[in-house]
């Protein structure tokens, strides 16, 4: 396997796509190696592009919020986008682009090896479960392959929505939950949702 830091520098000097010809800075992702949650996001924006780093605009001090509320922190986690440039004016990462940076997500998946993936918004749920969607899975406990999936609102749907907003902070209080069920079933063969019939 790939080393971490040979990994960033693979991000870093990426042209698998145009976007790698527009950034500032390439965002990789930042947190915990030893986490046992890996949140992604869709893409870095402005913010992220000038700073290198995941998650540090207005969207990324809401999640920051959202972590404090189950008494974490961003050490405790491990943070990425499914991009690692930023598209121009924020715009949807397009398929192509997804793709391009797909290994890149995957490496990452293999050295953090999380007990949960936590997803952000469309995207990343999309990416990982192709048939699902938002309304049919947000708050629910799926797998990717053999990892259990937690999908939740994009903090920046809460940001402009009161009532994502409520949804995705009652959806944050079921992650220790989640843990906790995971905790239990220590050999990660944990039953999702579906499997318990709760949708
Ligand atoms: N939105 C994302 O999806 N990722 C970031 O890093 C910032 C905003």
């Amino acid at each position: 396997m790939i080393e971490y830091k040979n990994l960033v520098e693979k991000i870093n000097n990426c042209t698998n796509c145009c976007l790698g010809y527009k950034r500032t800075k390439a965002v990789p992702g930042e947190g915990s190696f030893s986490s046992d949650i890996f949140l992604t996001g869709e893409a870095p924006g402005y913010y992220e592009d000038q700073s290198g780093k995941p998650f540090v605009g207005r969207a990324g001090q809401l999640l920051d919020k959202l972590l404090e509320s189950i008494n974490l922190s961003r050490k405790d986690v491990y943070i990425t986008n499914l991009l690692k440039c930023r598209p121009p004016n924020n715009r949807d990462p397009l398929p192509d682009e997804i793709n391009a940076c797909g290994d890149y997500l995957k490496e990452q998946l293999e050295m953090i090896s999380p007990k949960l993936i936590v997803t952000l918004g469309r995207y990343p749920l999309t990416r990982f479960l192709p048939n699902r969607t938002l309304a049919n899975s947000r708050g629910r406990l799926m797998k990717y392959k053999n990892i259990p999936l937690f999908s939740v609102y994009h903090p920046a749907a809460g940001l402009r929505n009161g009532n994502i907003m409520a949804i995705l902070k009652n959806d944050f209080t079921k992650i220790p939950e989640i843990m906790e069920r995971l905790n239990v079933a220590k050999n990660k063969d944990i039953q999702t949702d579906s499997q318990l019939n709760l949708f």
